[in-house]
């Protein structure tokens, strides 16, 4: 390891120790994560820490090769296929356009017949990472997640029986399947296809993971100090990992009530209440992954906040209890900019 990147990790390692202590309050046990309290565990702490920062946040793999299996490639033809929708004129990409950091940059999505979601859409892109799907986690995985907006009458307002027609319909899925599948055209092979496709969505090469894997010069110095207040006050508390974030549930509003200074409240602002129905699910939604996230405006799932300077104020305020500077939102923002990865060797664009 370089020198410039040990201090960085050294100092970090420090400054850390208070972030661990928030994570220990807010972080079920059975996360990786330190358990630094009582004195004599102090440097032993300060190890695990150093560990943790290291592990923190993991770099994107690059994929193996650059081409796309058979069933991934009949997977973006899918996903680019607006005959799957009810009306034949909505497909995914309509609303995870990759071109643009793998979302809509709308507030609610539109869907068919220009009907208006209850969520903003996340970006498709490293979804494979997130330990569940959707703002309420109510997909286990990305196979359960497929049906989701093919039914939702909001958005592809379709059904399966409709899917299974056009794609028997089109001789050159035909094709496709009889390779792929031994000629099977069903909800089955459809989400499989779809869900190859999915895991291919990866955005490698971000500045930031570029200096995780050693290269010091990839962020500046104002980006390293962004890094450096992210862990400070405990952001990466919630958002780390690979994705930093989609690793668990949290609740939107522990300082404050976000719900009720925003105004009026929607069902979708119940979160995981509506899957769970249990009191202490009102308001908690999976903590989203950072990922590109500075090319993926507006924020949160209401989509209530424009711009990612006030998204970070709000985090700031109902998360954690602090007013974030001027200073380190710029430096936060410079930070979560360097999140920003390539897909098909070209650097994501809002
Ligand atoms: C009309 C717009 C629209 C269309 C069409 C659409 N999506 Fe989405 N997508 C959304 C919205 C909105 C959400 C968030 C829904 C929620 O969390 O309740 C979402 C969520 C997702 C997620 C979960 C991401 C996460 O971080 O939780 C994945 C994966 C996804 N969509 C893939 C797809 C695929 C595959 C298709 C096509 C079969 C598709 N979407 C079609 C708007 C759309
Ligand atoms: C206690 C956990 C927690 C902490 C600490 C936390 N966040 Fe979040 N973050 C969340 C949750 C949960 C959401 C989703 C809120 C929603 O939309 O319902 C979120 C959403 C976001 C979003 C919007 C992402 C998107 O795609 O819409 C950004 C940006 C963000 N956080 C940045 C930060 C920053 C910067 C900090 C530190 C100042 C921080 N977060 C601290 C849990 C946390």
């Amino acid at each position: 390891m370089n020198r410039g990147r040990l201090h960085f990790l050294l100092y970090g390692s420090l400054t850390l120790l208070a972030a661990a202590l928030v994570v220990t309050l807010i972080i079920p046990k059975d996360e990786n994560l330190p358990s630094g309290n009582g004195a004599g565990a102090a440097s032993s702490a300060l190890a695990d820490t150093r560990q943790w920062l290291q592990d923190a946040i993991l770099p994107i793999p690059r994929p193996a090769e650059n081409t796309l299996s058979g069933k991934a490639q009949l997977g973006e033809k899918l996903f680019n296929d607006p005959q799957l929708s009810a009306d034949g004129t909505i497909s995914c990409a309509s609303c995870h356009i990759l071109a643009q950091g793998g979302d809509d940059g709308l507030r609610l999505s539109r869907g068919v017949g220009n009907a208006v979601g209850v969520v903003n859409a996340p970006t498709v892109f490293n979804s494979v990472f997130s330990f569940r799907q959707f703002w309420d986690g109510r997909a286990g995985n990305l196979a359960e997640q497929v049906a989701g907006p093919l039914l939702d009458p909001s958005e592809m307002a379709s059904n399966w029986g409709i899917a299974i027609r056009r794609v028997k319909e089109n001789p050159a899925y035909r094709d496709d399947f009889r390779r792929e599948y031994g000629g099977e055209i069903s909800e089955r092979t459809i989400t499989d296809a779809l869900v190859n496709f999915e895991v291919s969505l990866l955005t490698p090469n971000a500045p930031f993971d570029r200096f995780l894997n050693g290269d010091t010069t990839a962020i500046d110095s104002e980006t390293q100090e962004g890094f450096r207040r992210f862990t400070d006050y405990g952001c990466i508390s919630c958002h780390q990992g690979i994705g930093v974030g989609g690793n668990f549930f949290q609740r939107f509003g522990i300082m404050g009530d976000y719900f009720a200074d925003r105004g009026t409240t929607t069902k979708a602002d119940l979160g995981r209440y509506n899957i769970t129905k249990r009191e202490e699910d009102r308001h908690v939604f999976k903590v989203p992954s950072l990922r590109n996230v500075a090319v993926t405006a507006p924020y949160f799932h209401d989509g209530s906040a424009a711009t990612l300077d006030e998204a970070i104020d709000i985090m700031g305020r109902y998360q954690l209890g602090r007013t974030l500077s001027e200073e380190d939102r710029r430096y936060i923002s410079a930070f979560l900019k360097s999140l920003t990865g390539e897909y098909r060797g070209e650097a994501l664009q809002p």
